[in-house]
């Protein structure tokens, strides 16, 4: 998938952007806060995701503009498309998402056309946050695979709200535990699904992040990914997915309902997974060296990459903010390797801390425009 075309307007400090891409490389330069990590959110809000920089969709808008408009033409193996998401300060809580010209109200259909993979400088808190990240890092990646997956997120984590606004009415007196097996029983088949398919995720994407830190680290630390369910055992998913593991879930919850009636919240299931990483055998969260957590964190997102190319033979788009500049050399030249057939766009503060290889199409962002180095700046004209 390449992006051919994007035109950003009143979206941040960004106005009056039009940029034509190269299919390879494409390199963003400039000095701090002239709108390099805002080009790429642009792009990225393409992708029906939210949360970039985890902030509200309200503030794209440019302070004192009116409205913001971020377009895209992409182009896959199949077809071109136009995509476009627009806002205005009137009405700021309505989105208006076009595809090819069609308008919808909500962002979802946007998740089927424009795939993409962001590295920035938070995503290390896959490694280092709390296991929130992880699970996200899971699900997202999982969902990029198999679109049905976000429907199963979305129904377990409505079951699993109804189920905690029981307990607390139960522990109010408001309503009777009996009430609490049917919520129990949705919950069981819902997560028992969604324990295998994050299973079988991480089992895919780590044996990917093992070979690309392998290569990254030039072959000196091992990376080693395991997805550890609340549930589950390594064992038990060497079953089928079926009754059987729905019913070992649901024991889990009915085991853990005292408890869960005392605290108001459910205690137990998928909402407590956890992926562990380890370098050559420690937690990489709680040993890791500064370098190795962002290696590991850039490993795990170019895994998302490769795991989605492996699947659906359509590269997603790369994003990768303010990573480059950071790593050597020999270092860059293994990332490169890796996404070197994917369409990419890097920021940096400097483009000569690029090794030549990236340096396909320069851009430079200054004072919240992009132009292509060698056209002419608007600035300038
Ligand atoms: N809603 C908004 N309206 C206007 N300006 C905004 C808005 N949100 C962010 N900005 C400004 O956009 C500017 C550019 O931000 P951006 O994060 O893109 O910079 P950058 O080029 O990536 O810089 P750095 O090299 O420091 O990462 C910042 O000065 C920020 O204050
Ligand atoms: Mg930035």
């Amino acid at each position: 998938m390449i992006i051919t075309h994007v035109s950003v307007d009143g979206f941040r400090n960004l106005s009056g952007v039009s940029v034509n891409p190269s299919a390879g490389f494409n390199v963003i330069s400039g000095k701090n806060a002239q709108g390099k990590t805002n080009f790429l959110e642009a792009m990225w809000i393409l992708s029906g995701c939210r949360s970039f920089r985890g902030s509200k969709e309200r503030d794209y808008l440019k302070i004192g503009g009116e409205s913001m408009r971020s377009e895209m033409t992409v182009k896959d193996s199949r077809r071109e498309q136009t995509i476009s998401y627009s806002m205005s300060r009137s009405s700021p809580d309505v989105r208006s998402i076009e595809i090819n010209g069609v308008g919808y109200g909500g962002t979802r259909p946007l998740f089927g056309v424009f795939k993409c993979i962001s590295f920035t400088p938070e995503d290390k808190e896959i490694v280092k946050g709390p296991p929130e990240k992880r699970r996200a890092f899971m699900d997202m990646g999982a969902s990029q695979l198999d679109p049905s997956m976000v429907m199963m997120i979305n129904r377990f984590n409505a079951v699993m709200s109804q189920r905690n606004a029981l307990l607390k009415k139960i522990m109010r007196g408001q309503a009777d535990s009996s009430q609490l097996d049917v919520w129990d029983r949705q919950t069981a088949r819902l997560g028992a699904k969604l324990s295998f398919m994050r299973h079988a995720y991480v089992s895919a994407a780590g044996n990917i992040c093992s070979e690309l830190y392998g290569a990254i680290s030039g072959g000196s630390e091992n990376l080693e990914l395991s997805y550890r369910s609340n549930v589950f055992s390594e064992g038990d998913f060497e079953n089928a997915f079926g009754p059987q593991a729905c019913e070992l879930y649901y024991k889990k919850l009915t085991d853990s309902r005292e408890r869960d009636l005392i605290s108001g919240t459910t205690s137990a299931g998928a909402g407590r997974d956890e992926i562990l990483v380890k370098i050559d055998g420690m937690s990489a969260r709680e040993y890791g060296s500064q370098g190795q957590i962002k290696s590991t964190a850039l490993v795990m997102k170019l895994a998302q990459a490769q795991a989605f190319m492996r699947k659906c033979s359509e590269p997603p788009v790369i994003f990768l903010d303010d990573v480059m500049g950071e790593l050597d050399g020999d270092r860059q030249r293994s990332v490169f390797e890796i996404i070197r057939d994917m369409q990419v766009f890097v920021t940096v503060p400097n483009a000569d801390a690029v090794i030549p290889e990236m340096k396909g199409r320069l851009f430079t962002a200054e004072g919240g425009r992009i132009y292509e180095q060698n056209s002419v700046s608007p600035h300038r004209e």
